[in-house]
């Protein structure tokens, strides 16, 4: 589920408030101008009572209270009255009896009398709305009609009721409308406020953090700056500038990071090629000690190489196996002087302690966790081994042997026949193929054999590259030993 937008939330936040708002805004408004309808239906009721109150008044001046129902009717035809009704009290039916139109009293109407106070009742919710008020009318001297003149009673005392019925509905329909105009300009007015928070929120927070985001991957990707001033707002303003300046301090640690790789990654280059210098220069030392022909260690690589080249290893094992293979007989550093160097055919006890070079060798290097050194100790273990199993030290079968040893093997065997040694001459090419041929599938691994018939001229051009010299020429060697 996609999480929703700042528009949305703020829409949705905005829409609870003001729902709410409006209700409560509604039932203030409705509550008050019931109250204010009220009072203005009191108010005319009030007036009605002492218009009614003066013409009756008039009437018992005149000596024509007969008179006074033809002057009620008249204001009953008034828009609005539904019915006038005229109580007597005690005290004035004593002094001028019943009256021939007053009404009884009621219990409401009994309730002015003795609280001297008037009763509205409204019923504003049936389809006609009326109120009923009874006012009363106090006895007193004070103003222009003087009561106790024509009255014998004490001031204060309650002469008589007005009981009215009056019809409300123009009131109610122009509350009504007065509501459902104000809930109109209320949503108008709502309507409005939510447009506006939909501009406010497009042009101030959306448009900006877009192009913020959209600015923000395009310096980190193409290194620009951002420009703060592009945003109208304080905050994006910040935004902008903080962002700058993480920026600004990342790419930096990243140039420094690349620099720091690339001095690294030279480093470890150094540190390859000095292995491999120090690898080869340990092989030639042995080359020499064994007093082996001269760039014997530097041909066997090449020819290591060009087969592993041939056989399509890996890039990387073609390195190792050229650059380990400088280090294929090291196990001879333990094979006493006397017998490595002796002229002559070795006897069979010596032939095993120039055997056991393998071994030592071995156990020089197995230790290592560098891929070099582990690639050497393999072929200096394997190297003497024989695709038949007549091999040694451990006399392994076809590809029990490591491709390493197998390579390596070949390739010193095939620089022995090549070169010139004390107890032979350097065979020809051709003289050392036939060897290999009758040899494959016996000492040599079969595949190993074709790749250098294959490639008889190029394994010819290295040992033409990498010739032995008069000087250096070797007494002694076990290679096809
Ligand atoms: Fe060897
Ligand atoms: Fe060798």
């Amino acid at each position: 589920m996609s999480k929703p937008s700042i528009k949305t939330i703020t829409v949705r936040s905005l829409m609870s408030a003001l729902m709410l708002a409006a209700l409560v805004m509604m039932l203030l408004i409705a509550f008050n101008l019931r109250t204010l309808s009220h009072s203005i239906i009191e108010s005319e009721a009030k007036a009605i009572a002492e218009i009614i109150k003066a013409g009756l008044t008039s009437h018992m001046k005149a000596g024509i209270m007969d008179k006074r129902d033809y002057y009620l009717r008249e204001i009953k035809t008034v828009n609005g009255i539904n019915r006038i009704s005229i109580i007597r009290s005690k005290e004035v039916i004593n002094q001028f009896g019943p009256g021939i139109f007053e009404k009884e009293m009621d219990s409401i109407t009994e309730e002015v009398f003795k609280s001297k106070k008037p009763i509205f009742i409204l019923d504003d919710f049936s389809i006609t709305p009326t109120i009923r008020a009874i006012i009363p009318y106090i006895a007193s001297k004070e103003g222009a009609l003087n009561c106790l003149n024509c009255h014998q009673v004490k001031e204060g005392t309650v002469l008589g009721a007005v009981d009215i019925e009056l019809n409300v509905t123009e009131h109610r329909n122009m509350a009504s409308w007065v509501l459902t105009l104000l809930l109109v300009f209320s949503i108008i007015f709502a309507v409005l406020i939510i447009i506006n928070i939909f501009r406010t929120i497009q042009v101030y927070i959306k448009d900006p953090l877009e192009h913020l985001i959209e600015r923000a991957r395009n310096a980190y990707v193409k290194h620009s700056p951002m420009d703060p001033e592009a945003y109208n707002s304080v905050e994006f303003e910040t935004v902008a500038k903080e962002f700058n300046a993480f920026n600004a301090s990342i790419i930096a640690n990243q140039e420094l990071l690349s620099q720091m790789n690339l001095n690294l990654a030279t480093l470890n280059h150094e540190i390859e090629d000095t292995l491999r210098e120090t690898v080869f220069t340990i092989g030639v030392i042995e080359e020499q000690r064994s007093k082996e022909t001269h760039n014997h260690t530097k041909r066997v690589a090449e020819y290591s190489k060009l087969l592993a080249s041939k056989l399509s290893l890996p890039d990387n094992e073609i390195e190792l196996i050229a650059a380990a293979s400088s280090l294929h007989d090291i196990g001879k550093l333990g094979v006493p002087d006397e017998i490595l160097i002796k002229p002559g055919k070795l006897t069979k006890d010596e032939f095993r302690i120039v055997a056991n070079h393998t071994n030592i060798g071995y156990s020089m290097l197995m230790h290592s966790t560098r891929d070099i050194l582990k690639a050497a100790a393999i072929i200096a273990y394997q190297h003497h081994e024989k695709w038949d199993g007549t091999g040694y030290p451990k006399g392994l079968w076809e590809e029990e042997t490591h491709i390493y040893g197998r390579i390596v093997g070949l390739a010193d065997v095939f620089d022995a026949l090549c070169s010139e040694r004390t107890y032979k001459d350097a065979w020809p090419l051709e003289k050392v193929l036939s060897y290999l041929k009758k040899e494959k599938g016996k000492h040599f691994d079969p595949r190993l054999v074709d790749i250098l018939f294959e490639n008889a001229d190029e394994f010819a051009a290295i040992g033409t590259q990498y010739s032995w010299s008069e000087e250096d020429l070797a007494l002694d060697g076990d290679s096809v030993k």
